[in-house]
């Protein structure tokens, strides 16, 4: 049996968050130059797909985000590979969607929609991110704002009948390590060419 003093970290480590501690590092700001296949017209990236990475709760990891199916307006994760993907770009700093041009924005943290992702009237502009470790780039560029690009996911369950499906909520937490709601879990929220 392994000694106590090297199974107690190992205990306490998987009480707390699998997510890895990084810093994030904010690429090109001003510009859209940190987005895949920049540039394409002027300061236009190509087609982007967010994609969750490295959640605590792996089934969240490489499913597709896509507008919730009885609110069009923000931005969820779908268990249903048939949906619409939500396909974004960056143009002139702004993050739109690539068919119809409409801005999204990320929520207030302190209002009512709590760092959720959706096409507001208004709220804070993404941005993107690699991860360091150590001074050592991770692989992967990823969407946060004010320095962070922690998420916190969330299963809801189908409530059952015809084109109703599970799904998961996510929203941007104000700190890398901010605090969780009940049922919530984190992730990173990754920037995958289309
Ligand atoms: C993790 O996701 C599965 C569905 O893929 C769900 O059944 C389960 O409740 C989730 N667990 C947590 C803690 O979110
Ligand atoms: C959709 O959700 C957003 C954020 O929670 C909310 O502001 C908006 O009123 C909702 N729209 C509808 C049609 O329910």
């Amino acid at each position: 049996m392994a000694p106590l003093s090297t199974l107690i970290p190992l205990l306490l480590a998987a009480l707390a968050s699998a997510l890895p501690d990084v810093t994030p590092v904010q690429l090109y700001a001003g510009t859209c130059a940190g987005y895949p296949n920049w540039p394409q017209d002027g300061d236009r990236s190509g087609g982007f797909l967010l994609v969750p990475d490295q959640g605590d709760n792996s089934t969240v990891d490489g499913l597709i985000t896509s507008v919730e199916a009885l609110n069009t307006t923000v931005v969820d994760v779908t268990t249903v590979v048939a949906s619409a993907r939500t396909i974004l770009q960056c143009y002139d700093t702004a993050v739109n969607s690539l068919y119809t041009g409409v801005p999204l924005y990320i929520a207030d943290t302190d209002g009512a929609d709590n760092g959720e992702l959706g096409y507001f009237a208004a709220g804070k502009t993404p941005e993107i991110y690699e991860h360091q470790i150590d001074g050592v780039t991770q692989s992967g560029v990823f969407l946060g704002y004010g320095g962070v690009t922690a998420w916190a996911y969330s299963f809801v369950p189908s409530l059952g009948g015809a084109g109703n499906f599970d799904w998961f909520a996510m929203r941007l937490l104000d700190a890398q390590d901010g605090a969780l709601n009940e049922g919530e879990f984190y992730g990173f929220l990754k920037v995958v060419a289309e």
